[in-house]
């Protein structure tokens, strides 16, 4: 069975770390009735959903993503780039460690799940203002013995690599070509996203379904009319902490 780990928004969300976006005001409850309804669509898809309690100090904590990736073999307990985040993992190793065998990350090296996208047993790292060449040689280290080749990708006018591109079909990626250059993924195909749109590259992906955010009608219908079935969820208070669809969940194989 697939679960997905979650965590409450935080009532100081609205002192999240922001690095392309100008501060906005952020409606707390509105945050989390929206993302009860991203739970619910997990749930919806079939997913055990492992909701953590809120952490009051920790503003970004929603954004579980960015603590860890988790694979079949085991899993890499992260350090996330903003320091106000690194706190954040404390909570996480606890709940994957009857899980999984766990690497850790280890300063000064840092890197944030949000920039890592995982196809097959090819995993991206994006290099941007959070993740840096030393966590990806970790990574290198700690998953080559379990067969995965661990490829540097940069991006550029965004905070992550999953905010410019992420997997919706087996062979398919949805991208923003202005923010990661397509060569760094050989092999796949793409479905670009509507220039107006250029924050719409971020969909999670379970089975043959998308959590998608309702935000984006002109990427959506591109998406549809390539066959692919969206499950549309409202994000968009969450989007004004510079988070998206994949920042909201931690999945894998229970
Ligand atoms: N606010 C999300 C982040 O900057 O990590």
């Amino acid at each position: 069975m697939l679960i997905a780990i979650t965590r409450e928004v935080s009532r100081s969300v609205v002192n999240c770390e922001l690095t392309h976006l100008a501060r906005a005001p952020i409606d707390v409850k509105r945050a989390r009735a929206q993302h009860s309804q991203y739970e619910a669509a997990l749930k919806r898809l079939g997913l055990a959903v492992l909701s953590l309690p809120e952490e009051p100090d920790l503003a970004d904590s929603v954004f579980v993503e960015d603590t860890a990736l988790v694979l079949d073999e085991c899993a890499v307990i992260l350090r996330p780039g903003a320091e106000s985040r690194r706190p954040e993992t404390e909570s996480i190793v606890k709940i994957l460690a009857p899980y999984r065998k766990l690497f850790h990350i280890e300063a000064p090296a840092h890197v944030d799940g949000g920039d890592i996208l995982r196809v097959g047993k090819q995993i991206y790292v994006g290099l941007s203002t959070r993740s840096d060449t030393n966590a990806i040689e970790q990574l290198q280290d700690f998953l080559q013995p379990y067969g995965y080749e661990v490829h540097a990708a940069t991006v550029t006018g965004c905070l992550h690599l999953k905010s410019a591109v992420t997997q919706v079909a087996e062979d398919t990626l949805l991208i923003n070509p202005k923010w990661v250059d397509k060569n760094n993924f050989d092999g796949m195909n793409f479905i670009e996203i509507d220039p107006s749109e250029p924050y719409a590259a971020n969909a999670v992906l379970i089975g043959e379904t998308i959590i998608y955010p309702t935000s984006f009608p002109k990427t959506q219908k591109k998406l549809e009319e390539a066959g692919i079935r969206t499950v549309t969820v409202d994000a968009d208070e969450l989007a004004k902490a510079e988070g998206a669809m994949t920042c909201c969940s931690l999945i894998f194989n229970g």
